[in-house]
């Protein structure tokens, strides 16, 4: 490791740019950490929760951390970005990058964050871009702040990647698997290896919430901290989340295959998954990938592919693969049901997973117009994406109706949609689910129900490339 760095003593203030799903994670993680931080964003409304103790959106842990260090005094909600700017030395730019109509990456708010940093540069800061940015693009947005910059201040830049998952977004970032430092400079590099110390130091491993049990490791360690220069640091953002992306589609693509045949997915699973090369975790086979990062991420990576002349065939199919899941599960539920002119149908799950209000990219999102479209009549149930989905659906509204819970969607319905894996629809009561409904009939969008209980009590079962009911039955009892 390097020499003491000039900024190891002292204050080290920190600042966050944008509050979204990295950037509120990441300002209450830094002061769980023992960091004093800042943290800003634009939306009045959501500051406005923020300085009340109200989590703006749902995310397990973060209400309880943001209560926590508003109490002591760790983490305050910046009046403003120059404010968050002004009060920091190390400065994170966790801003959306969302996706324009036209695929490419909308760097608006990245602009923004770099007028407003160079506008209120008011002594050496470094700037750590964690928003996702299209590969070898952080660099030249934030080169604009030299432009805007005066009165000779320093700065460096970092690009430090995240890796969050949504709903478990607070065990990542305390917990992380690696810490990505993509740096040009000694001093940018301690000083974010100073921010990250608790972390790659800790003996302790973290108390893990459910009671789930503790990494057997302690800290990150230095063998977990990945140093290189910033265009790597995006790359290697952007190549993990299409890695995971291609795990997700071979496995669907396989389990076309395996009902085409007759093959049994979750045994496909278990047996390549056992192999230490391949892993088991990425290959469960469903309606999709969805979620704000996967779908949008790997397009910019295969745009990112084209504009520098390299060929990106592999992530074009795993892409195209994905883009037809629904309309693949669709063809699943029309099949079963001989049609879907009239039938009731209960969908349960909008949320692009479980855990998550989100349904950015829900598969839910492309499924209901699909099904609505030909005539079925709709009875939505998400145990917490309901107002996301109404926010954001623009299909067909006749026929869409929400319900109160996973039962009353079932009412009279001829069949059970599954397309999130809530942990309440595993559990469901299928024995009273079966006199609610008109016909029983189980599709699970995401192979998660126990098809062995959902047959005893007396539901048909379609799931994406598992065999047939009586074949599993007849293998797990050994006959
Ligand atoms: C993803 C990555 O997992 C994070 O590491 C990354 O930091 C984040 O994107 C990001 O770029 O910010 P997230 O979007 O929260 O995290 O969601 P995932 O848990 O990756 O799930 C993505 C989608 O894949 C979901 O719709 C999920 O249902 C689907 N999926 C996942 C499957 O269909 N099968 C699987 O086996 C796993």
């Amino acid at each position: 490791m390097s020499a003491a760095p000039p900024d190891a003593a002292g204050e080290l203030p920190l600042g966050v740019l944008g509050l979204g799903h990295v950037g509120l994670p990441t300002a209450l993680g830094l002061a769980e950490l023992g960091w004093t931080v800042a943290g800003a964003d634009d939306d009045r409304d959501k500051t406005r929760m923020l300085e009340r103790g109200e989590a703006p959106f749902y995310e397990p842990g973060i209400g309880e951390l943001l209560v926590r260090h508003l109490g002591t005094g760790r983490f305050r909600v910046a009046a403003s970005g120059a404010d968050a700017v002004r009060a920091s030395k190390v400065l994170f730019v966790c801003v959306g990058t969302p996706q324009r109509d036209d695929g490419a990456a909308d760097l608006t708010q990245m602009e923004r964050a770099a007028r407003t940093i160079a506008a209120n540069l008011d002594g050496y800061k470094l700037i750590v871009v964690k928003s996702t940015s299209p590969v070898s693009t952080t660099r030249s947005v934030m080169r604009a702040i030299t432009e805007h910059a005066d009165g000779g201040h320093g700065w460096d830049l970092a690009v430090n990647p995240e890796f969050l998952r949504e709903g478990q977004a607070i065990e990542d970032f305390l917990d992380p698997a690696r810490i990505v430092i993509g740096v040009e400079s000694e001093r940018a590099r301690d000083l974010l290896l100073r921010v990250y110390d608790p972390i790659i130091r800790r003996t302790e491993p973290p108390q893990r919430r459910n009671g789930a049990p503790p990494p057997a490791r302690g800290g990150a360690g230095d063998d977990k901290v990945v140093i290189t220069d910033p265009g790597t640091a995006e790359l290697i953002k952007h190549a993990a989340n299409a890695f995971l992306a291609t795990k997700v589609s071979f496995i669907n693509m396989v389990a076309d295959l395996c009902e085409a045949i007759g093959a049994d997915i979750d045994d496909v699973t278990r047996g390549i998954g056992l192999d230490p090369r391949i892993g088991p975790e990425f290959l469960q086979a469903g309606v999709g990938f969805g979620g704000h990062c996967l779908p949008k991420d790997l397009q910019a990576f295969v745009r990112g592919f084209g504009e520098h002349g390299v060929e990106s065939a592999l992530l074009e199919a795993v892409d195209a693969v994905n883009r037809r899941r629904p309309g693949d599960f669709v063809d699943r539920v029309r099949a079963a049901l001989g049609g879907l002119g009239g039938r009731t149908l209960a969908v349960w799950g909008l949320a692009f997973k479980p855990g998550v209000d989100d349904v950015r990219d829900a598969p839910s999102l492309r499924i209901v117009p699909l099904l609505a479209e030909e005539g079925a009549l709709l009875r939505l149930y998400d145990p917490q994406a309901m107002d996301e989905f109404r926010r954001a659906y623009r299909g067909p509204s006749a026929g869409v109706e929400y319900a109160c819970s996973a039962a009353a969607a079932a009412v009279g319905a001829d069949a059970v949609l599954v397309l999130t894996e809530w942990p309440e629809f595993l559990q469901a009561d299928l024995a009273s689910l079966r006199a609610k409904v008109a016909r029983p009939l189980v599709v699970d969008g995401r192979n998660c129900m126990d098809r062995a209980a959902v047959a005893r009590a007396g539901f048909g079962y379609a799931g994406m490339g598992r065999i047939p009911l009586e074949a599993a039955a007849r293998l797990a009892g050994g006959g």
